[in-house]
């Protein structure tokens, strides 16, 4: 009877598919280690040896000496690292980089022409828009996003659109001014 059982369990494991993991299907895998990232920002090709797990914000203030969107909260609550993607503003210290390859990627740095401020850029230094200034960079891109959007936005839609956005210093009142007055100037 012993020696019977050992001899069907030793079929049963024998007649056991076995999983060949050499050919798993399905996408590639890649890292941990750095792979390369080509990323489109302000209209230029960036290059960029990272790790996967890199978000937009690091790869582009770390990597490409782009630092004038900030990095405040770090996980997608305050807006002060807000960039634009294929025309849609985003948090980048929640987007990993290695997802917006393909993609036109716009930063606060993309907006001035030469030495002319963006009028969005310029209208919050006329009426003094912001006090310690680290979530201007944020505010000033998802203002621009909003008035590409609605050229002739209402208040409402204004307020709508950056209200992802945070201003611990609580310039809210002035921040809302430089919106509207960019909306008459920006042509
Ligand atoms: S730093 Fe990205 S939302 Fe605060
Ligand atoms: S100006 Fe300081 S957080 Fe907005």
């Amino acid at each position: 009877m012993k020696s019977a059982g050992v001899t069907s369990i030793a079929t049963a494991v024998t007649s056991v598919a076995v999983p060949d993991v050499g050919a798993q299907t399905g996408p590639a895998v890649l890292g941990p280690g750095d792979v390369p990232v080509a990323l489109t920002v302000n209209g230029k090709r960036v290059d960029l040896k990272i790790e996967p797990r890199v978000t937009l914000l690091d790869a582009l203030r770390t990597r490409a000496d782009l630092t004038g969107n900030k990095r405040v909260c770090d996980r997608g609550t305050c807006g002060a690292c807000t960039m634009i993607v294929d025309g849609r503003t985003v948090y980048a210290c929640s987007t990993l980089a290695i997802e917006a390859q393909g993609k036109e990627i716009r930063t606060v740095e993309g907006l001035s022409s030469g030495n002319a401020l963006h009028p969005v850029q310029q209208a919050f230094c006329d009426v003094d828009a912001l006090m310690c200034g680290f979530c201007t960079p944020g505010f000033v891109v998802a203002t621009v996003a909003v008035l590409e959007k609605h050229p002739n936005a209402t208040r409402e839609q204004i307020s709508k659109g950056l209200d992802g956005n945070i201003c611990r210093c609580g310039t809210f009142v002035r921040i809302m001014e430089a919106a509207m007055k960019a909306r008459v100037t920006r042509g």
